[in-house]
């Protein structure tokens, strides 16, 4: 059975496009190898195996908690110096579990109610501050939203000098984490020295993030304050199966966690979505009809299930997922998938980005097109915006939730339009995508939907 092709050019040139222009250099691949290859991204681990088969998908990703796959956490090693080695995201096995287990009830259907009133209010107060007849950058607005609504989720306020000092410093933190260079010094560990300038600054920038997080926590040890409902008050009370409580640093990691990998993703999608309803006016006519028709029901519920929104906010994470691809799995045992051999330790990577592209499911994928979400529905292995398996994204449901309600608040509140209607791509943006060029909006007119009577203190 044959091992998966791969590039012949030099592991340096290969590691260089993937830094820089990600997407083409697997729509190239693609396009030349089929849906299994494999590039040679670093010396830890050679020969990453990219995958965008659907059914070899749906097998790593039901298998990654037994025998053939697992998802270790030391392969996350680029997210440790940002997120720490106590965080979800870079532990492995029972340890791995524990933590998802301690912090997945933060994100029960139950909890979404406190988080609706928090959405809805940072939404409005962000909305109207942009006066009618000024233009915004529309990602870092959707930014500004994001990071304030996980800062109320997770401490549970967003005024205050610490949660203040807390934002300009995450702001800070990962726009430096954004450019090639930051990426670049992810990928090569000898950069990442005290005496080269920009990983210092990074360095000195995260110490200060971590002193803001840990006074926030020796704060609520000091004053313990049970009325409280935000995460971090969940999380310090949680108990594992042997009734230990998570340690200072375990919180500091996870808190980070939720910080960084809650807003960005959940911004930029955001940013997405608003793009495509501005760019194209049918859509555009199409969900305000559909928001309209909720009239004075402002039943959160009811918003959540408008079908031709939800396609909508599908069609965004499809055509330029946030995440291009899920977080690394091992092969334990050499198998074989899709006519190829998977040998022992190899790194497998889902493709996000290049199965959403597959002109087999998605016709025409390059086209933006709500209604393919309407007319069929695709498994969780053809759609898989937030991964699969024993890592799937604990946030995907605040995620979505979060895209609805806020973009009902915007579109309710707000007439746009953008400022310049030439196609936008996308491109790296740190670990993630984001917009090539700035989205930049006008803000027309003041709008005034029946369905912006969206109550903020009814629950669902
Ligand atoms: C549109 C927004 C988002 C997208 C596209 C997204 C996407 C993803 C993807 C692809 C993964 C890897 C899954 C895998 O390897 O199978 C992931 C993991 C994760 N996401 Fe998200 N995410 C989003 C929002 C959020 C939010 C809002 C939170 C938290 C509040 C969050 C927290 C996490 C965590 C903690 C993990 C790691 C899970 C683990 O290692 O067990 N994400 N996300």
């Amino acid at each position: 059975m044959p091992l998966p092709p791969s590039p012949k050019t030099p592991a340096f040139v290969q590691l260089m496009r993937w830094i820089f222009s990600p997407m083409s250099l697997m729509s190239e691949c693609t396009q030349r190898y089929g849906d299994i290859y494999s590039l040679n991204l670093s010396r830890k681990s050679p020969n990453v195996i990219f995958v965008s088969n659907p059914q070899a998908l749906q097998q790593i990703l039901t298998q990654d908690t037994r025998d053939d796959f697992s998802a270790p956490g030391d392969l996350n090693d680029l997210f440790k110096s940002l997120l720490g080695d106590r965080s979800v995201i870079t532990l492995s096995g029972k340890e791995h579990q524990r933590q998802r287990q301690l912090m997945m009830p933060a994100f029960h259907g139950e909890r979404m109610r406190t988080y609706r009133q928090i959405i809805d209010r940072v939404t409005a107060e962000t909305i109207e501050n942009i006066p009618v007849g000024h233009t915004f950058e529309v990602r870092a607005t959707t930014q500004a939203i994001t990071l304030r609504v996980m800062m109320a989720a997770v401490f549970g306020l967003n005024t205050g000098a610490r949660a203040v000092k807390l934002e300009q410093l995450l702001v800070r933190l990962l726009d430096r984490g954004s450019s090639p260079l930051s990426v670049m010094m992810l990928y090569l560990p000898l950069l990442q020295q005290e005496f080269f300038g920009p990983w210092e600054t990074q360095m000195r920038l995260q110490r200060e993030v971590d002193d803001t997080i840990y006074a926030e926590i020796q704060e609520r040890h000091a004053n313990p304050d049970a009325s409280r409902t935000d995460i971090l008050s969940m999380l310090m009370a949680a108990r594992d199966e042997l009734g230990t409580a998570m340690t200072d640093r375990e919180l500091r990691d996870e808190l980070m966690t939720l910080l960084v990998a809650g807003h960005e993703t959940t911004a930029t999608a955001l940013a997405w979505a608003l793009y495509w309803i501005h760019k194209l006016p049918t859509v555009k006519e199409k969900l305000l009809d559909e928001i309209d028709g909720l009239g004075e029901n402002s039943d959160p519920n009811a918003i959540l299930k408008l079908p031709y929104l939800d396609a909508v906010c599908n069609e965004s994470l499809r055509i330029y997922p946030v995440a291009m691809l899920t977080l690394p799995r091992v092969v334990n045992k050499t198998v074989s998938i899709a006519g190829y051999e998977l040998v022992t330790g190899a790194v497998v990577l889902g493709s996000i980005y290049s199965t959403h592209q597959r002109a087999d499911l998605y016709p025409q994928p390059q086209q933006f097109r709500p209604e393919r979400f309407l007319e069929r529905q695709f498994s969780t292995f053809e759609f898989l915006p937030f991964g699969g398996g024993a890592r799937r994204c604990i946030g995907s449901a605040f995620a979505l939730f979060e895209m609805k309600i806020a973009l009902v608040g915007i579109l309710a509140r707000r007439e746009l339009a953008l400022v310049d209607l030439r196609e936008i791509g996308a491109k790296r943006r740190g670990l993630v995508t984001a917009p090539a060029r700035p989205i930049r909006m006008a803000v027309k007119s003041s709008r005034s939907l029946p369905s912006l009577a969206l109550n903020t203190t009814q629950g669902f």
